[in-house]
């Protein structure tokens, strides 16, 4: 058992709500891996940040993601910062080689910037979220580029359409 696709992406880029709606057209699941996270912790991520340290939450967040990729069936979308962990990218990677799908969607960084700024559960982009997000994109754009098997550019459409077109593919 495997995802149908599984979605990566800055924060702001629209995960949530484009892999909610892909999730609606396969008419499958979805779960979103910082969900999955809060539930099994039973706390906010900020809390996690605060109390145990960003490592940390690489490692729940590495467990939590491995367990869906193998026992998971519908769409995955992923904190922004998951494809940075080794583990958890080797593990996408061994994904993709068995028929998966990885969709890196690739937003205008204005709009992401808005939309991540308006949600104060992320901790990364506390204070200063413009100049943070753009230094996070620097480091993580190519790093995405070469993981993903798919990639949505997400300007200009609606998140139904950049849905759709996921759905099409997978
Ligand atoms: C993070 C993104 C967040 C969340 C955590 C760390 C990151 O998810 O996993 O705050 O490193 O970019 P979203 O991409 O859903 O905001």
């Amino acid at each position: 058992m495997r995802p149908k696709a599984v979605l990566i992406g800055m924060p702001g880029s629209g995960k949530t709500r484009i892999g909610g709606d892909v999730a609606t057209l396969l008419d499958v699941e979805f779960r979103d891996s910082d969900i999955d996270i809060e539930d099994r912790e039973g706390m906010k991520i900020p809390r996690i940040f605060e109390e145990r340290g960003e490592a940390e939450f690489r490692r729940i967040e590495a467990d939590v993601i491995i367990e869906a990729l193998h026992g998971f069936d519908g769409v995955l979308s992923l904190g922004g910062g998951a494809p940075m962990t080794v583990r958890t990218r080797d593990e996408l990677k061994r994904y993709i080689d068995a028929g998966g799908t990885v969709v890196y969607l690739d937003a205008d960084p204005n709009e992401a910037i808005a939309r991540a700024s308006r949600s104060g559960n992320r901790p990364l982009l506390a204070d200063g979220a413009a100049k943070k997000w753009r230094r996070l994109y620097a480091e993580r754009h190519d790093i995405y580029v070469d993981l993903a098997n798919l990639i949505a550019h997400t300007k200009g459409k609606t998140p139904m359409q950049a849905a759709q077109q996921i759905a099409d593919t997978v």
